[in-house]
């Protein structure tokens, strides 16, 4: 009575969900009325000769890298794809009323998008099972791919660490030509929908553009895609550029301390050794790129080359402090007269004729003279270099970050 009773039971539950089936359609019967005689290979128009239209829109999530030495890019990029599959149509009606499926990639045709200026890793990895597309009851297929892109980018770091740099992302499609697959650009930029900011280069816009390549029989269809972007100059300018330009006054300090003391010489030698450490910490950051030197390299060069310079007039100036011999008439008349008016310093005017003759008595006349001698071209070389390591070091700090700017 009970295995009766259990049969019937078993019989009824069975009926009822077989007839369930049948009533109502789900997503495993569209699947399967979809693609009984899909052919993922073949490109969906029922019209052999009509083109796919595919519409793109670029998304630029973050910038990994950006490799100066290497002259790579690494950006993380989502491609917004969109395009009509002819196969993939149903009328909801008879399905459920259901208007919409999502289909692993690997189950549908779908188009190769490659990074055409990779330095790496061409593909976007379109065929990824990871990814899936969302296809419609009208034919409409959307898919969102996400891959890493190494581009390549020239950079020109004349203005480092004050340079802005465009870096190109060129996308195309695998083998087919315009007429087969048209590809147009969904905007006229690329996009920054789930940007996360790069901690030292900022972005400053965007541009994308549709291209075609001509090549024998057809033409590729390209999307052309630019970044600007601008290095945050913060870290650089506190680490580099002002340790720099400080010490290029430091080396001023050596005019100040007098020759008798004998540290002269050996504090202009501590700043020459101070910037070749710059110089090399420099070379760390930059490419050895000979074709445009940055700007900041030419600065420590030449405030190293001013503080050579420095250094040899230092030596003069030591050496001018002991003379003994009868300093010649034309140093004293350029040193005592002119360069002292120069540096406005107040000595009391010697008349040629009037010193030679006072100074004919003894060795301690010439050696007063030349003291005097040392000490105003001391000033002066002060004064000189200065003048010269203000204007250099303003227009590093100040004409140069302007003139970018604009
Ligand atoms: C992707 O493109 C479609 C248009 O084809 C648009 O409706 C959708 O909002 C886009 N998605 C994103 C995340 O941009
Ligand atoms: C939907 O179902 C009706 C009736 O069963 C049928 O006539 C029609 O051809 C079906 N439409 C499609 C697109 O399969
Ligand atoms: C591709 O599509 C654009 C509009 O999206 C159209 O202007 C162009 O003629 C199309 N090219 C081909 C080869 O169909």
């Amino acid at each position: 009575m009970l295995a009766i009773l259990f049969l019937a039971i078993h019989l009824i539950t069975h009926l009822t969900g077989q007839m369930g089936v049948q009533s109502k359609p789900n997503e495993a019967t569209l699947m399967k009325h979809l693609f009984r005689e899909y052919d993922r290979r073949a490109r969906p128009k029922k019209d052999p000769l009509a083109p796919v239209n595919l519409a793109v829109r670029v998304i630029v999530n973050q910038i990994l890298l950006v490799d100066e030495k290497k002259q790579i890019i690494e950006t993380y990029v989502s491609y917004n794809m969109t395009w009509k599959d002819d196969f993939l149509t149903w009328s909801p009606a008879n399905f459920s009323n259901l208007k919409r499926l999502v289909v692993p990639t690997n189950n549908l045709w779908v188009p190769k998008l490659i990074v055409i200026n990779a330095g790496k890793d061409v593909s976007t990895n379109t065929n990824d099972d990871g990814f899936a597309a969302e296809v419609y009851s009208n034919g409409e297929v959307k898919l969102i791919l996400a891959t890493t892109a190494y581009t390549t980018c020239i950079f020109d770091l004349t203005l480092f660490p004050f340079d802005k740099q465009k870096c190109e992302l060129k996308l195309g499609i695998f083998g087919h030509f315009c007429s087969e697959v048209n590809m147009s650009k969904y905007d006229n930029e690329l996009k920054f929908l789930w940007y996360t900011p790069h901690t030292e280069w900022a972005v400053e816009g965007s541009s994308l553009k549709e291209m075609a390549y001509k090549d024998g029989e057809g033409s590729y269809c390209t999307l052309d895609g630019t970044i600007f972007i601008r290095r945050k100059s913060l870290y650089l300018v506190n680490n580099v550029l002002i340790p720099c330009v400080l010490i290029s006054f430091i080396s001023l300090a050596s005019f100040g301390v007098p020759p008798e003391s004998g540290e002269k010489i050996s504090l202009s030698m501590t700043t020459l050794l101070s910037y070749s450490v710059f110089l090399l910490v420099l070379s760390e950051m930059l490419p050895r790129n000979s074709d445009t030197g940055p700007i900041l390299t030419y600065y420590i060069i030449s405030v190293m080359a001013i503080t050579a310079i420095s250094l040899l007039c230092s030596v003069l100036v030591v050496r001018l402090h002991y003379g003994t011999s009868k300093p010649p008439k034309w140093i004293r008349l350029l040193v005592l007269n002119y360069i002292a008016k120069l540096c406005c310093q107040t000595t009391k005017k010697v008349s040629p004729s009037a010193k030679v003759n006072e100074s004919m008595g003894e060795s301690g006349q010439f050696e007063e003279t030349w003291l005097k001698i040392g000490r105003t071209l001391d000033r002066f070389f002060a004064i000189i270099f200065f003048m010269i390591i203000m204007i250099v070091s303003l227009t590093l700090l100040v004409v140069i970050p302007a003139m970018n700017s604009t």
